[in-house]
């Protein structure tokens, strides 16, 4: 039987691609709900070509300034935050892809959840904001789909798909294996298009630079990111409360063919690695597909044009986002939040021509400095210190 997806974040990157998997495999997955921000003529006609009757958009086009688009017939839109986020409450819906961009796709991840719904999730800013939250209704839901029968037979019951390739890379390479022979998590990162670049050579990095990503063909937000590296920290963070791992255990490697999509060290000194094309149609049908495998919408690697595979370590000196993600996961509670929130600022202020390249990480380190760090209670009190945070880092753009 066809499972019925949600797909939150539609006209974006994961979005898109997301929608070509479904495309792809119509006897299995059926897209019955869509979510968007503001690109509503996109949304609309991916409503009609899927014939998806419930569509969710962030923003009214009204209040974008633009000409209201005209509603295709059959299809019923709702607007605002809550109109997303109530979207995965759907009967019809088994299935939430959240490929919302920052921590807007918390509430909707959050939602998901206890609706007692598959979380397929590309917004790993949900688990980095609110992963103490999430990951106990996670394991609700695993329990819940153990007793119901809906849970595989071997390997997690699948309530929390990771559609980010490391996770899933991951994710694939536990199966089957005892957590307590768990030695590390080798988190691979491309490098980013300024690998091997020193501080004083990125001083003048324009937004245009930035967002000539040399592995990946992402949205804008994450493409700085991981030319900051930030990305590889909120993935960090994202491993620590997937697979419930100590952060001491979970190394970064600059892997710059992008081959290797993560890596999982034993406690017998076997290391297992996940392989693949870099393409994220692999992980997100994955998320999907689980646990079965369909036909790969894209071409296998071919090993024999490979060429060679490097590694390296970080540079945190110069890419210090990496650290300081890192440091604000040890730290825990409610400084992730915070720490994202000032990142997603800064991010976004680089992008309009606001603020400097190397400002992203003096921003986000001076929030973190501000912040009085607390436990992470709620989704209202994470909404809040969100709020807080960005209003700090706004007054920090340079
Ligand atoms: N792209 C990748 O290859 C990749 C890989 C791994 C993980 N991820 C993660 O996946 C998530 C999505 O990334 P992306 O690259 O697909 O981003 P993207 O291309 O910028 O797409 C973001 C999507 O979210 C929608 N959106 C933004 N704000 C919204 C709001 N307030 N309400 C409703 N919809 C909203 C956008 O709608 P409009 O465009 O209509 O405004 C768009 O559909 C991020 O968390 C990212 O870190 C991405």
């Amino acid at each position: 039987m066809a499972r019925n997806i949600a797909v939150l974040g539609s006209t974006g990157s994961i979005g898109t691609q997301t929608l070509d998997v479904a495309r792809r495999h119509p006897d299995k997955l059926k897209v019955v709900a869509l979510a968007a921000g503001r690109r509503a003529i996109e949304a609309f006609k991916q409503a009609e070509e899927f014939g998806v009757r419930y569509v969710a958009l962030g923003q009214e086009p009204s209040s974008s300034g633009a000409e209201a688009p005209v509603v295709p017939q059959g299809v019923e839109v709702a607007y605002g935050a809550q109109a997303v986020a109530d979207l995965v409450k759907l009967l019809e819906v088994d299935v939430v892809v959240n490929a919302l961009v920052g921590a807007a796709g918390l509430q909707a991840s959050y939602e998901t959840l206890r609706a007692g719904k598959v979380l397929a999730l590309a917004n790993k800013e949900s688990l980095v904001v609110g992963g103490d939250l999430i990951m106990p209704l996670a394991a609700e839901v695993d329990e819940a789909r153990r007793v119901a029968g809906l849970a595989p037979e071997h390997g997690p019951a699948g309530a929390l798909m990771p559609i980010d390739s490391e996770h899933g890379a991951i994710y694939q390479c536990l199966i089957g294996e005892s957590s307590r022979e768990v030695e590390r998590l080798w988190v691979t990162a491309s490098g980013g298009p300024f690998r091997g670049r020193k501080r004083d050579e990125l001083r003048d990095i324009t937004a245009k630079q930035a967002l000539a990503h040399p592995t990946w063909n992402m949205g804008p937000k994450i493409t700085i990111d991981s030319s900051t590296l930030m990305n590889k920290g909120l993935e960090v963070i994202e491993a620590h409360h997937l697979f419930t791992m100590p952060y001491d255990r979970i190394s970064v490697v600059v892997q710059p063919q992008s081959a290797i999509h993560s890596m999982v060290e034993f406690s017998d000194g076997s290391v297992k690695a996940h392989l693949g094309t870099t393409d994220m149609r692999i992980p997100i049908q994955y998320a999907l597909s689980y646990p079965e495998r369909w036909d790969a919408p894209v071409e296998p690697l071919d090993f024999t044009k490979l060429g060679s595979l490097e590694f390296a370590a970080p540079d945190t000196d110069t890419f210090r986002c990496l650290a300081l993600a890192r440091a604000a996961g040890e730290r825990g509670g409610t400084l992730p939040c915070a720490m994202n929130a000032a990142n997603e600022i800064a991010v976004a202020a680089f992008l309009a021509g606001e603020g400097s390249y190397l400002g992203i990480a003096e921003c986000v380190e001076a929030v973190m400095d501000a912040h009085d760090v607390q436990a992470a209670e709620s989704i209202a009190q994470l909404l809040e210190v969100d709020a807080w945070a960005r209003a700090e880092a706004r007054k920090r753009i340079r």
